[in-house]
Formats: structure tokens, sequence, C-alpha cells
């Protein structure tokens, strides 16, 4: 299932929480949406999911407009929000079971035995959720949210404060999820976000700042430069070399190595090539630079 999000805006009383959001995802892609705290990312998610109305937009799953009426498109979305919640007096098999009953699923002990030995909840499954560890409230949220076959998973920082264990096998869990599903994860952790995700969608102040693969991304595309590391034998005339038709930025790393930037529709790399013959260097590194994904991040959202 598609989920298209157009224009979509909310504000909280005087604040601007989200502002013309617009971003399409196609059916199986699962997407990392990226943001700084208090970026809007919970309020978009919880709009996509309809437990909350946009002030301006609209969401549409499949052809179907999300409204928060709309109950036959809510039953095709699984939703972890943020921070689990869960009722903590029941049992781990009581609360699914009375999810599955919210769902009105037929075969509601066989499809919760199932969510329990999907999400490994098998040897924690008669403990009251209160008892459970972090990792393991977090796995009953993701039964929960998957207990009706969904077929768009909304996952809302699903992984905040899991051991590195538990970590990589929800990781590994949302993936096998996710092969079926179209799935959108917020997260704070960049490494997860190369892990699992095909693409990337990055919010800032309530505006969409980037949306790409991580390939694209990472070499400037979004932010439309090209960083090209060059290094000569010896030192060149700076002034010359700053002439380099298409060359914006140009910084010294040492007398004779220099990180320059263009823009992303400019290869600097012949014209480096022809600068060292024309000025007898000899070219020992002409590499393209690819940025880490938190620079990336960090450049697009201070
Ligand atoms: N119910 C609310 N009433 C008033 N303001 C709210 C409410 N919910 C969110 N906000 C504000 O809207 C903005 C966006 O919040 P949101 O929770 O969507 O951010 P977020 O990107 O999920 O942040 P985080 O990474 O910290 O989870 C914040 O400034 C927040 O204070
Ligand atoms: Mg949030």
């Amino acid at each position: 299932m598609s989920i298209s999000v157009s224009q979509v805006s909310k504000n909280y009383g005087i604040q601007k929480a989200l502002d013309q959001v617009s971003f399409n995802i196609s059916t199986g892609e699962l997407v990392g949406f990226l943001g700084p705290n208090g970026a809007g990312k919970s309020t978009l998610m919880k709009i996509i999911t309809g437990y909350l109305c946009a002030d301006g937009g609209s969401v549409v799953i499949n052809g179907e407009t999300v409204e928060t009426k709309n109950i036959s498109i809510r039953s095709q979305i699984g939703y972890l929000p943020e921070n689990n919640p869960l009722y903590t007096d029941l049992y781990v098999r009581e609360y699914l079971e009375m999810v599955a009953g919210f769902y009105q699923l037929k075969h509601k002990k066989e499809q919760v035995l199932k969510m329990i030995e999907l999400t490994g909840l098998k040897a924690e499954q008669h403990k009251k959720i209160g008892m459970l560890s972090k990792g393991y409230r977090q796995r009953v949220g993701l039964a929960q949210a998957l207990i009706h076959d969904p077929a768009v998973l909304i996952l809302d920082e699903p992984t905040t404060g899991l051991d590195p264990n538990q970590l990589e096998e929800i990781r590994q869990l949302i993936r096998t999820i996710s092969a079926h599903k179209t799935v959108m994860i917020s997260t704070h952790i960049m490494q997860e976000v190369e892990a699992i995700c095909s693409r990337v969608i990055i919010i800032n102040q309530g505006k969409l700042v980037a949306d790409g693969s991580i390939l694209d991304l990472k070499s400037g595309q979004i932010e439309q430069k090209q960083t090209v590391l060059v290094e000569f034998n010896k030192a060149p005339e700076v002034e010359l070399l700053r002439k380099i038709s298409g060359l914006r930025k140009l910084e010294a790393i040492n007398s004779s190595t220099f990180l320059v930037e263009s823009d992303h529709t400019i290869d600097l790399r012949p014209a480096l090539f022809h600068f060292a013959v024309a000025n007898q260097l000899v070219l020992l590194t002409l590499k393209e630079q690819q940025q880490s994904l938190e620079n990336v991040f960090q450049e697009l959202t201070r």
C-alpha cells in the first residue's frame, strides 16, 4: 500500500508543528524518518495513522483518505506510538488478545500465539507487561502493531533504549516483516537508518528538508554539492587552483592536499587532473568524498 502525504500542516495553538509537508512512499518501501527533537515526526506519524487531524493537507493510503473516523483504513495500519504506551497491569497474552479483539480478528488465540512467536516473546508470555524489561516491552509494542497483519506499518522510535543485542534482533525483525509491507520508521540512530532503510526523509522545524536514497544524501545530491579530496606531490600555486572553473570552495588540509567543492552537477576531477598536468604536478589522490549521514543530518537541520 502506498502512502501519499500532501501539504500537511499542523499547529498546536500558536506553534507550527508541521508546515506543508509532502512526500510519497511506494508499496514495499522501508523509509527512515529523521529530524531533531521537536521537528514534528511524531505529530506527522499520528496524522498518518489517523490519531490526529491535520489542519491542512491530506494523507491518502492506497487511494483512501485517512481520517480519524475512517475505521476501514485504520485497520490496514499498524502503529507503534512513541514511548510505547502499554497496559502494564495486563499479562502479555491477555493484552495481545484484547488488541486482537479490537480488530475483531477471527482466530484471535492463534494470531496472538503467532505474534508471540514472531516477536520472540515466548519465554515471557506469562508475565505481566509491567514486569518485562524494556526490550521485551518493545516487542509487545511491535506485536500489537503487527497483530492484524497490516499492510502499512508506522513505527515511532521502535528501538529506543535497547541493548546492542536486542537492537540487532529488533532490526532484523523489522527487516523481515518489512518485506511485504510499507514501513515508515522514525529514529535518532543514524546507523539504524543505514542498516535497514533504503530511503530517508528528513524534517526540520516542521518542514521537509531532504527526501532521497542514503547514497544520494551521502554523495551530496541533496545538498547539491560535490566534494573532492585532491593531493599533489608538492604544493601547487593555490591562487591558480582556486581559479579552476566550477570550484566554489577550497579548504587546505596541508600545503599539497585540499578539499575542493563544486555544485553537484559539476565533476571537478577532470579539471583537477588537467591542472596537475599543466602545472607539472603529480596527482597522488583524487577522490570524491562521501559524507557521513550524521554530517548531512547536521548540515540540513542546524
Ligand atoms: N499535544 C501537543 N500540544 C502542544 N504542542 C505539542 C503537542 N504535541 C507536540 N507538540 C509540539 O510540536 C512540536 C513537534 O513535536 P513532535 O512530538 O511531533 O516532535 P518529534 O519530531 O517527534 O520530536 P522527538 O524527536 O523529540 O520525538 C514540538 O515543538 C512539540 O512541543
Ligand atoms: Mg517524537
